[in-house]
Parts: structure tokens; sequence; C-alpha cells
């Protein structure tokens, strides 16, 4: 029997607890169930409606650079005209704007969006980061305080998760997502999602999430910010759909379109998405706001002559509310009453606005309580986002043991044009976030070593651009210094939306800073602070330690401390490769065999003659201060039937001496199948903690959502054939075994 199974991958729960913090319980899978009646007053409410405020339900107005609206929006609110704002926010605010559009004829609320899409104010790290914690408590911990604290601003959804799979690190954006995997990207966007809105859609400290940008954004062509992807059907069922159908499993009651053209049809205007994919396929039953002008820009695109064009299209597509331009609104009526658009088309649009507004509570509750907002942060969002920042970064590099640091150092030299910066340590979605409130790494080390002990401190070059006055100050410092730890990389701005790079290299005369530190003689331990991986193959083979910290969160300095001085032991693994150099772009794990795979001693293989094949640092790559072994991977099964599940096990030791995580990775390999297969997919994870010496058995289900794949006619399936099972530390190397699937 060929299994038609979910297109998801199996989400894995998320851990129970996370050590250190008073993490919610797992959450169970479907959120709250639609309220009773939910339909009829709908309906109820749309019999009523005129079609000026149906399509004022399908308009997303922006507020003031400062979360202010704009008095524009309180003569639409009083009209019934706004059906939501994005960037509003302040509790008191909020509600003005809201007894507004309470005073209007159906008193339908409005609804608050907001891009909190790594915290509010306690600001965490980016997703990018976060993901490399291989942590989805630590990620739910963290969207969980974000909608806590937004909702107390009267922000009532987050355009988050951003679950774009991102195989380019040219490509800015994938500093937002949780790298090029999409069973990592899934159990990721799963966590957030519960984060943000728990069980119960209508509880006070919750916010609705959305996930975006749907679909395909992460595969923009040359890494460029807004370009065109082209993608197969089975690349966008297999890597890019699955971390959307796993955020719409776990409650996600509204999607976000991309900006980019897909196979020809721009996302927005894209029926192939909206309605075959997301409606009739999947069972959705959220909306689907534009992203930021989007409808307009089909104009652009090629794909509609004038506005009343790009309208058509897109609400036709299932694109159902408009952000920021007004197309639906000013074209709209004309469009149904010369019949280029049915009404029932706008009613479904409105319906699903409403419903969503309906589960989200938003008319028993449309007000934001007031007093709840705080105006300093909370110790234990503190506190989280420190462990979490601490768990996020990856010790890519620790030769001749410069790390951990010695508490008792007498003299430290901190160097680097991101050593005392705060603004960046933020990241590339600050949201409310206050750069006064970040610690620096200058800060964190001072706050980390002894009274007694000498912090000496140098800029030596600046961020970008050639200027290096300051590297003979750099040098002289070290030279003083028991140890130099450099902190380089990107600032905020350098990563992120409409950030893409050409090239990955160190910006400026960073690396010349680096070289000029290092050859003092000083112990040297280089801090990546970024917002993508970047071609540091130098440092990668001259510095004895490297620690990627990306950009941590408001607790950056402590953070890094706690790690550089040994207090938390790095445990996290990287969730996107590190190419040597950009011309080995694209390069991923999940990579196809090809008929001639790579081999050093025949010319007529895959293979560059100026280039190894194999990136700097691989996917799931990360060390620790202590040591692992596995051993003993063991199946439950050697055959089994299509729709058979097995058990693959594998024991962890702590072979060092202090205690220590290690991410036990599990990939698959589908030998045999009628469509080519990755030499390798991630299909499990699990970040234990072990004290020395001790030994753990780790087991992972392999079930027929772990084994399947979209065969040549898109379905589901699972093929008889050889599997191979890989239990590794990263996605290179690790035990081997196999079993076979054979028909019933
Ligand atoms: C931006 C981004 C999107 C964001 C939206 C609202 O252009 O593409 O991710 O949520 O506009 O700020």
């Amino acid at each position: 029997m060929t299994l038609l199974l979910l297109s998801a991958l199996a989400v894995a729960e998320p851990p129970a607890v996370l050590p250190g913090l008073e993490a919610e319980t797992a959450a169970e899978a479907a959120v709250s169930a639609p309220p009773s009646g939910l339909d009829e007053r709908v309906e109820e409410l749309l019999r009523q409606m005129t079609l000026e405020e149906k399509l004022g339900q399908l308009q997303q107005l922006d507020g003031e650079a400062g979360g202010d609206y704009r008095p524009e929006h309180l003569e639409l609110a009083r009209q019934g005209r706004l059906g939501s704002t994005l960037n509003v926010r302040g509790a008191k605010r909020v509600n003005e704007l809201q007894k507004a559009a309470l005073e209007s004829r159906l008193r339908i609320p409005i609804l608050f969006g907001y891009d909190v899409i790594h915290g509010f104010k306690t600001i965490f790290p980016i997703p990018l980061g976060e993901a490399a914690s291989f942590d989805p408590a630590a990620a739910e911990r963290s969207a969980a305080i974000a909608a806590a604290e937004a909702s107390a601003a009267g922000v009532r959804w987050t355009f988050a998760p951003m679950v774009d799979i991102a195989r380019d690190p040219r490509w800015g954006r994938v500093a937002e997502g949780a790298g090029e995997d999409p069973y990592l990207g899934s159990v990721m966007a799963w966590a957030r999602v519960k984060g943000f809105q728990g069980e119960d859609l209508t509880a006070q400290d919750k916010v609705l999430a959305c996930a975006k940008h749907w679909a395909a954004y992460g595969a923009a062509e040359a890494g460029r910010d807004y370009n065109t992807t082209d993608l197969s059907e089975h690349t966008l069922r297999s890597v890019v759909f699955p971390p959307f159908r796993a955020a719409l499993e776990a409650g996600a009651l509204t999607f976000m379109s991309a900006f980019n053209d897909l196979n020809g049809v721009p996302a927005t205007a894209n029926p192939f998405l909206m309605t075959q994919v997301l409606r009739q396929e999947w069972g959705f039953e959220g909306f689907v706001v534009s992203d930021y002008t989007a409808v307009q820009e089909l104009v652009a695109h090629g794909l509609a002559s004038d506005g009343a064009e790009a309208a058509r299209r897109a609400l036709g597509a299932g694109t159902d509310m408009e952000m920021v331009s007004r197309l639906y609104n000013q074209h709209g009526a004309r469009l149904v009453q010369e019949g280029r658009l049915p009404l029932a088309v706008i009613d479904e649009a409105v319906r699903r606005v409403l419903r969503v507004k309906f589960r989200a509570g938003l008319f028993e509750r449309p007000y934001a309580e007031l007093g709840r907002e705080s105006p300093v942060l909370r110790s234990d969002h503190l506190k989280a986002a420190r462990l979490i920042a601490a768990r996020s970064m990856v010790l890519l590099r620790n030769e001749g043991g410069v790390l951990p640091l010695d508490k008792r150092i007498r003299t430290l030299a901190v160097i680097g044009p991101l050593a005392d910066d705060k603004r960046s340590m933020l990241g590339t979605w600050p949201a409310d976030g206050r750069a006064e409130d970040a610690v620096s790494v200058l800060e964190g080390l001072r706050g980390k070593t002894f009274p007694e002990a000498k912090v000496l401190y140098a800029k030596g070059c600046a961020l970008a651009g050639e200027g290096a006055e300051g590297l003979d100050e750099a040098v002289r410092v070290a030279q003083q210094a028991d140890a130099a730890v450099v902190v380089v990389g990107e600032d905020a701005d350098m990563s992120g939306e409409a950030a893409s790079r050409a090239a990955l290299d160190l910006p400026g005369r960073q690396l010349d800073l680096v070289r000029a530190v290092l050859g003092t003689g000083t112990p040297t331990v280089v801090v990546l602070m970024n917002g993508r991986p970047l071609t540091i193959p130098w440092i990668a083979e001259n510095v004895p330690a490297v620690l990627e910290a990306w950009h941590p969160g408001v607790q950056a300095g402590h953070a890094v401390a706690d790690v550089l001085f040994g207090d938390v032991n790095p445990g996290g693994k990287l969730p996107i490769t590190f190419p040597r150099s950009v011309g080995q772009i694209p390069i991923y794990y999940a990579h196809k065999s090809t008929g001639r795979p790579p081999d050093a001693k025949n010319k007529y293989t895959s293979k560059y003659l100026d280039s190894p094949v194999t990136p700097l640092y691989p996917f799931g790559h990360g060390l620790s201060y202590t040591s692992f072994e596995l051993s003993d991977l063991a199946l439950s099964a050697k055959t089994l039937p299509p729709d058979g599940k097995l058990t693959a096990s594998v024991q962890v030791e702590n072979t060092g001496n202090r205690p220590g995580d290690e991410v036990v990775q599990l990939y698959i390999q589908d030998a045999d199948a009628s469509v080519t297969r990755p030499v390798r997919e991630l299909r499990g994870f699990e970040r234990v903690t072990l004290k020395p010496g001790e030994k753990r058995k780790v087991e992972f289900p392999l079930t027929p959502e772990h084994l399947g794949f979209y065969g040549r006619d898109s379905r589901f399936i699972v093929e008889p054939g050889l599997f191979r099972v890989f239990a590794a530390a990263s996605s290179v190397g690790g035990l081997e075994a196999s079993f076979e699937v054979v028909p019933k």
C-alpha cells in the first residue's frame, strides 16, 4: 500500500523542561478548538457588512515610526474600514484606536500586528542563532516571553516565525530563519508558534503567529533579496514546505505571502500556493496577509498591468489582507461591479479574517490591559535571554586549550569593532529593544574577571571600510595581555532584509586586525558576531579558538563571558553550512550524490580545480570543552514494511572531564528510490547534558513520516529499498547502520 502521509516531517515534541529555565512543559498538539457558534457569528456579521466595510477588513495600514497610529486611522476605524495595523503599539495608543473601531457601526475590532521576530523588549539571539541551540524548548520559551511583553503593549499578532529555508548565505535574511534544513526548520517553527500562541489563543499573554514568507523567498537567485525564485515542485514540497506545514500543525492561523516571483507566478498571486496547497491540501483555516506592498508590486513584476489587475489576481489567488498598499479598497468595488471579481471571493477573504479575530478572542477582549507594560526588563526574562544566548553559541575551534579562559587571568585584552557595540548585539529585528539595555562583550568580560584583573580595550579598526588607524593600539594592548579576545563580524544592518552581500569575508580591515593580534603571540580567541555564515578560512586555519556567537541579544556580553570562562560549556551546532568561499554557493549537507561524486583520483568527477568541495564548517558542527563518544548504534528491526516503524538507538558518553551538552543527530539516506535522494537528511536530534563519564542511550523513532519522500507524482510515499542510518555529532561521519523497507 502506498502511503499518502502528512506532507510535514514528523515534528518532534520539544523536550519538556530546559535546565535552568522554568520553561512551560512542552505544549500539546492542537491549539484551542474554535469557539462554538463561530461560523454563525461570522455569517451574521458578514450579512450586515457593506462592501466598503468588507474591503476595510482586508486592509492593513502602517503606523508611525515610533508606534503611534496616524490621524487617518482614527477616521477609517470609526467607519469600520481598518481591519489591521502594523507597528502600532503601546497599550494606551492601541486602546485609543481600538475605541474608534468599536464606535463603528458593526464594532469589528482591529488586529494589531508587529514584527516581534526574536524578542519585543528583551531581545534574544537572532533566529539563526537560536536554531544553533538545537533546543526547541529554548525557542518556545523565548517566543513565549516575547509574546508576554508584546501583548502587554497591545500587540495581538506577530509576523513570525520566519520559516524560510535558505541555502545561500549571501541572502541577508538567513539571519531570521532556522538555516538550511527542513527538519530542524520544522521543529523550530513548531516550537516558536507554540511559544507565541500557547494552547489558548485568547490568553492575555499570547499573540497570533504568522508563518512567513510563503513561499520560497529563501531561494532568491544569487542570494539577492527580492530576486526571482525558480524551484521544482519536488524541491518545494521536500525542502521549502515542511516548516510551513509544521507551523500550521502547531496552530498558526496566519501566513504571510512572499515578495518573490515563484516559477513565473509571484507568490502573492500564486493560486498553487495560496489555494491548492494551503487550503485544499492542508486545510488551512486562517488568512494570508501580503508582505509589505507586495500586492502593488505585482505591477512591477509584470504580472499585472495596473493596480486593479494586481488586486484581482492577489485576492483571486487567496491573499486575503493587503499590507500597506490599498488596491483592494481602491479597486475592489469596481472589480465586483464589472464582474471581474466575484463578490464571493471577497466574502471568503473577510470570513477568514473574521474567523481569526473571533478565535483570537478579539471581540471578547478588544482592549489591551493597561499597566502590564514594564518600563524595565524583568529579571527572569533577562536570565532566559542570557542562557538561551549561551546555548546558541557554537564553538568552531579550540586548539591548545585556549578556552575556557582562566578567571584568575591578570590582564585580558578585548579588541575589535564589535567588542563594545551594543546596538549590533540586538540583531536584525530589535523591535522595541534598546541598545542601552544591551550588555556589550567588553562589559560582560569586565563583569566576569576578578576585580584586580586588568581588562584592556582597543577597537582596532572600523567595522567596514579601510580605516585601520587603530591597529597599532590593538597590537600594544594585546602585547600587554595574558589573552586577547577579538570580536569581529557584521553589524546588525549587514544582515537581515535588503542586506545581501556578494562577498562573505569579514568586512573592512577586520581580518588584518585578527592577524595583527595573533601575530603578537598572545593566546587569541576570535568571537564572531554575524547574521550569516562568513568565509573565514584564514581564521579557521590559524586562530586556535573561534566562537560563533551570532547576534546574541540583550544579554550578549554576559553570555559570551559565561562561555569564554567556562561557566557555560558551549553545545550549539551549526544550522547552516559555512562555505570556504562564495564560489562554492549553494553548498549544503543534504546534497545529491550525482552520477560522479567527487573523487580526487579521478579528474572526471564533480569537483573544482581551485577549491575543495567540502565546506569550511559543515551543518551540525560544534565542539565542546569536554569530549563525547557515540557507540552502539542499533536498529530495532532490520526490515520493515512501508508503513512500519523502527527505533534507532545510540549510546553517547561524556569522555571528558567537565559536564557538557552534545547534540546527537540522526540522519538517514534513502539509498534506493525512484527519485534521487540526498546523501543525508536530518531526521532526529536530541541535545543531552552529561556529567564526565556519564553514558546515556538516546532513541529516535523512524516512522513513515521520517522515511517518506515526494515521488514523481508529488505524492508522499515510502518505497521499498535500502536505507542507511547515521548517528553523528554533525552531518559528517558518525556511526552507520542500515535496514530494508520491504513490500507488504
Ligand atoms: C517586511 C518583511 C516582512 C515583515 C513586513 C512588515 O518587508 O518582508 O518580513 O513582516 O515587511 O514589517
